[in-house]
């Protein structure tokens, strides 16, 4: 694969880290010419100013979106209207409408579009998946996920805080994983409750708190926490099933120790199954092989639903708290 980088940040370089041995870092495009310098360097890739400058001058297999989400849909749009794959980054689009319009470019060039959602190959949400999947402990009844961190000094100066660059605060920039979980792993979400807090002097409409309820059709409600004050990092997602609660906390380094446990449900003596994953982070290589094979195999040029679905949650979880009600999730079918 030959790979265009469109940003160079810390995902970018998390991701350029990930390429397999047989792909070639290509080019880096981004505003920050030093940091686009330092990445492409090392790789022997051209530096380019912007995103249009390297599709038109470096031939492409695929390009990585790996800037603040008002970019994303142009750069992506225009890459998939070069015959290029795109793996873009988490928000899709600043908006479900947004994200509608990449997928609608992704069928036309038949090319994949695939979001960054590498928080669903951690080990240990792997094995929560298919436990769920397997029915062996029974029904998922309902569910708690929580993630954070505590707000950084300088992070009102931040791109995340500016409202010209993202269209949500915590829940569309770190909870929207959970979203992704809860939607892919648990249940299709039909309906949203959620409060909003703002508690740092975030500018209007980007909360720093949300909690967050994610209704199923049959009436399963997976309560949502995403915080930036969360003063010591936390990820927690933990389903109760008929027979078992199934839980992950950590996600490795400064989360903790990721940790997969298995409580049956018993009238017996209390027991549980512990599993500890440790080691480096697996997500970014396994998600980019996923994303490279989806790249080989026709039926999975479908655009994958999820960076659309996800945000048309996260915007009915926005009209909840406008409103004090449930809101109803509507894709663009609907
Ligand atoms: N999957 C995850 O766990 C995860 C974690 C962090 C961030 N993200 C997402 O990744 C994306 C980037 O976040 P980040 O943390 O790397 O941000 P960052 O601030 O570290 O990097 C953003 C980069 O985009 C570049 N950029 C800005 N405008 C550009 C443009 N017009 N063309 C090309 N490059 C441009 C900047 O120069 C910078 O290099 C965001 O969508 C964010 O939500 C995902």
């Amino acid at each position: 694969m030959r790979v265009g980088m469109i940003g160079s940040g810390v995902q970018a370089r998390r991701r350029a880290a990930a390429l397999r041995p047989q792909d070639r870092l290509v080019a880096v495009a981004g505003p920050d010419t030093a940091s686009v310098q330092d990445l492409a360097r090392p790789a022997g890739a051209a530096v380019r100013r912007d995103w249009t400058e390297l599709l038109e001058r470096d031939a492409v297999d695929a390009v990585v979106v790996a800037t603040p989400p008002h970019v994303h849909e142009d750069s992506a749009v225009a890459a998939l209207g070069h015959g290029v794959h795109v793996l873009c980054e988490k928000p899709l689009a600043p908006s479900a409408a947004a994200a509608g319009r990449m997928m609608r470019a992704a069928a036309a060039h038949r090319r994949t579009l695939w979001c960054g959602f590498n928080h669903r190959f951690h080990p240990a949400v792997r094995a929560l998946g298919e436990a769920v999947a397997a029915g062996g402990h029974g029904r998922a009844l309902s569910a708690i996920a929580v993630y954070g961190h505590a707000v950084r000094p300088g992070y009102h100066t931040e791109w995340r805080a500016d409202p010209a660059v993202v269209s949500g605060g915590q829940l569309m920039e770190q909870g929207i994983h959970l979203v992704d979980l809860v939607s892919t792993l648990l249940w299709p979400v039909r309906d949203v409750f959620a409060h909003l807090q703002s508690s740092f002097g975030l500018p209007a409409g980007l909360e720093d708190d949300a909690h967050v309820l994610l209704r199923s059709e049959q009436g399963q409600v997976a309560f949502v926490r995403s915080s930036l004050s969360q003063w010591r990092n936390r990820f927690l997602l933990e389903v109760t099933l008929e027979d078992a609660t199934v839980r992950v906390s950590g996600l490795g380094g400064s989360y903790g120790d990721q940790t997969l446990t298995v409580e049956p449900r018993s009238s017996g003596p209390f027991t549980a199954r512990e599993t500890v994953f440790r080691g480096p982070d697996p997500t970014w290589r396994e998600e980019w092989e996923a994303f490279c094979r989806a790249t080989q195999e026709r039926t999975l040029r479908t655009p994958d639903e999820s960076g659309p679905r996800s945000l048309a949650i996260v915007e009915a979880a926005y009209r909840s708290a406008r409103s004090g009600t449930w809101a109803d999730v509507t894709t663009e079918e609907q």
